[in-house]
């Protein structure tokens, strides 16, 4: 089956920004899916380089139009491979081939006595670069540029677009996946039910001459979406390339709500006036806010993928992008967020799952993949988790509900990370009699992981290349043929990596390279231990303790120590303590456990690493253990 998917062409007068980003990833996302549903996939996406707001940004920045646009264009197309994006195709509208194409559907349609000239009266907005009606005007003004438009009158070319108007509703009506989510669906619809006007597609010359030249007269240009909609059929060679053939009409536009007119109404009708068959589904996504303001150069919160990617890297921002917006609607983007899913979803879930798990085949399979025994009803429940996550993560993805699609994979990965805690490889490893239990325990997690990273590999490409580079997998991805349980090879090698997401502090720095507070050794620190020493201490120096109820949510092993563990506690804001347990506790056992702190020691320096409070443990005959709560509790919870 063929599949293609394009992104609106975006003008050059502004350089890309968050909103062009996610289309594009969108865009880039559904591609990458599709592909490894093994459909035959193509993703376009490109610039949209004619008309007055480009002319207008070119004088403005003193360079011609062309120069302006081949830098700007340039932008676009650098912006995306950093963000693992990877179009097959970069179309602009000043290509060559693009223009020759528009020239001859233009001449067509105006043979066939859909175009027609006529005089035209009305207010037109330069911002917008459209005429706009009365009821669409704010206090006199155009309501996106603040501006009053201005009335102009001049004899153009029309697209006779009412002739279609009828086809067009029965189109709607007859595919409801035609224009998806269904509120827009509905919103065209509605539009439909007055009648439509025929469309403006030219401009003067005298007015402007950055466009295509009407074949049939030269006095004039065409008008931005007759010449901008088009390439989404030149970009595939139209009319007599194999790339047409084989990808039109399996055409999916992704666009935002802003340009639904154009791509729900004039493109179909055009495509019915050329004689070529609709495109199957247009795609209309919301609006990024930026902490819940519209995003504007005027108020100098644009927000640029570039910079995004250089403090979180790709991935982050891809999983941050789809998982945070409920496709079709509008949704607010703040650091603060994008911080929160980095160390909540992808450190602390997926990438502790990720490593705890590998840390212990390491210690307990001679790093190697076990081979799976018999499986327990724990193993089989989260086997069947795992499967039925594949299903789930094809529906949603189809469906365009990527947040949806990311929480059934989060779903999968809880109920992992409590697989651990419920089946204790480490307790099992203890005695020998245990070891087919503890293999399939530990076969388990690792095809859990497997199937984890065949539904990101769409979503988080290269997160996606690394769990499988650890597991010693070397196939590419198979959503059909690799979703079914218990493909891994028992003896396979295991390499534990690097951790797949740094822990960030709030200015979006990896904490390890945090600058650390100056040590505070000695005198407070003794104090505290006098309070187990002494025995009397008045209600005051007792009060003087915070304690405090934290979870351990991170622990690893300090270099060149024995005896020590860095911890990340929850308590509920996060901090970093360093804890005297290694002897008794690994890492992988102690994550997810509630622990009792003293919260207001000074910060000391233990090992180069900077320990903001103390755990509590109790020391008896059977070594070091623990202290912790009988129930669940919040965390930071006082202990008093
Ligand atoms: N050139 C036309 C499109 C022609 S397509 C044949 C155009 N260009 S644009 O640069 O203004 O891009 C609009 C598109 O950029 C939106 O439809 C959407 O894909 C993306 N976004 C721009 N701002 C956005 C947000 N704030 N939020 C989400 N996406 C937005 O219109």
């Amino acid at each position: 089956m063929s599949f293609y998917i394009t992104t609106p062409i975006f003008y050059v007068n502004a350089k890309p920004h968050l909103g062009h980003a996610y289309s594009t990833i969108v865009a880039d996302t559904i591609c990458r899916f599709k592909r490894i549903c093994a459909e035959d996939s193509r993703f376009q996406t490109g610039t949209d380089e004619h008309g007055d707001k480009i002319v207008e940004a070119a004088t403005g920045a003193g360079v011609s139009p062309k120069e302006y646009v081949d830098r700007i264009s340039g932008m676009f197309r650098a912006a995306w491979p950093p963000l693992s994006i990877e179009p097959d195709n970069f179309i602009r509208t000043t290509d060559q081939e693009h223009i020759q194409v528009v020239q001859s559907i233009l001449q067509d349609v105006y043979d066939k006595g859909d175009i027609y000239f006529s005089e035209y009266s009305g207010l037109y907005c330069n911002g917008c670069e459209r005429f706009l009606t009365e009821k669409e005007l704010v206090d006199g003004n155009c309501p996106d540029h603040q501006k009053p438009p201005a009335p102009i009158s001049e004899q153009n070319y029309f697209f006779r677009m009412s002739k279609y108007q009828d086809w067009l509703i029965d189109h709607i009506k007859n595919n409801p996946e035609f224009i998806t989510p269904e509120r827009y669906r509905n919103e065209v619809l509605s539009f439909l039910k007055e009648p439509l006007e025929d469309l403006c597609i030219s401009r003067p010359t005298s007015r402007l001459t950055w466009g295509i030249p009407l074949p049939f007269d030269t006095n004039f240009v065409t008008y931005v979406w007759f010449d901008a909609l088009i390439n989404y059929i030149t970009g595939i060679g139209y009319p007599d390339k194999d790339l047409f053939a084989r990808y039109w009409p399996a055409a999916e536009h992704i666009i935002a709500k802003d340009i639904l007119k154009p791509h729900a109404i004039f493109w179909p009708t055009m495509l019915q006036s050329i004689g070529i068959a609709p495109y199957k589904r247009l795609h209309v996504h919301g609006y990024w806010n930026i902490n819940e303001t519209k995003m504007s150069k005027t108020i100098g919160n644009v927000v640029r993928p570039g910079e995004l990617v250089d403090e979180f890297g790709a991935d982050t921002v891809r999983y941050f992008l789809l998982r945070e917006m409920s496709f079709g609607l509008d949704a607010s983007f703040s650091t603060e967020s994008l911080l929160a899913r980095q160390n909540s979803d992808l450190a602390n879930d997926l990438g502790n799952l990720f490593s705890r798990s590998l840390t212990m085949v390491a210690r307990f399979a001679g790093n190697q993949t076990p081979k799976q025994g018999n499986l327990s009803e724990s193993d089989q429940e989260l086997a069947d988790a795992a499967v039925a996550m594949i299903e789930e993560f094809k529906a949603q993805m189809n469906g365009f509900a990527f947040h949806k699609a990311l929480q059934a994979v989060w779903a999968v990965i809880g109920r992992a990370n409590r697989y651990i805690v419920e089946n204790a490889p480490w307790e099992l490893a203890k005695d020998p009699t245990n070891a087919e239990r503890l293999a399939t325990v530990l076969y388990t997690l690792l095809e859990t992981l497997r199937l984890l990273a065949l539904c990101l590999a769409a979503v988080m490409p290269g997160t996606a290349v690394k769990m499988n580079a650890s597991l010693g997998i070397d196939t590419g991805p198979d959503l059909l043929q690799q979703g079914r349980w218990g493909l891994l090879e028992p003896g396979c090698a295991i390499t534990v990596g690097e951790a797949l997401f740094p822990r960030m502090d709030k200015k979006g720095k990896k904490k390890e390279k945090k600058k650390q507070d100056k040590p505070q050794e000695g005198k407070k620190q003794k104090k505290s231990e006098s309070v187990d020493t002494d025995g009397m201490i008045s209600f005051d120096d007792f009060t003087k303790l915070d304690l405090r109820v934290a979870e351990i949510v991170a622990a690893e092993k300090i270099k060149k120590s024995d005896r020590l563990l860095k911890l990340t506690l929850k308590a509920p804001e996060e901090r970093t303590v360093v804890a005297g347990i290694a002897e008794h506790y690994g890492p992988e056992e102690i994550i997810g456990k509630q622990v009792i702190i003293v919260a207001n020691l000074k910060p000391a320096k233990l090992m180069g690493v900077t320990s903001h409070g103390m755990v509590l443990a109790a020391k008896g005959e059977e070594g070091l253990v623990l202290s912790s709560v009988s129930r669940p509790v919040s965390n930071g919870s006082k202990v008093s």
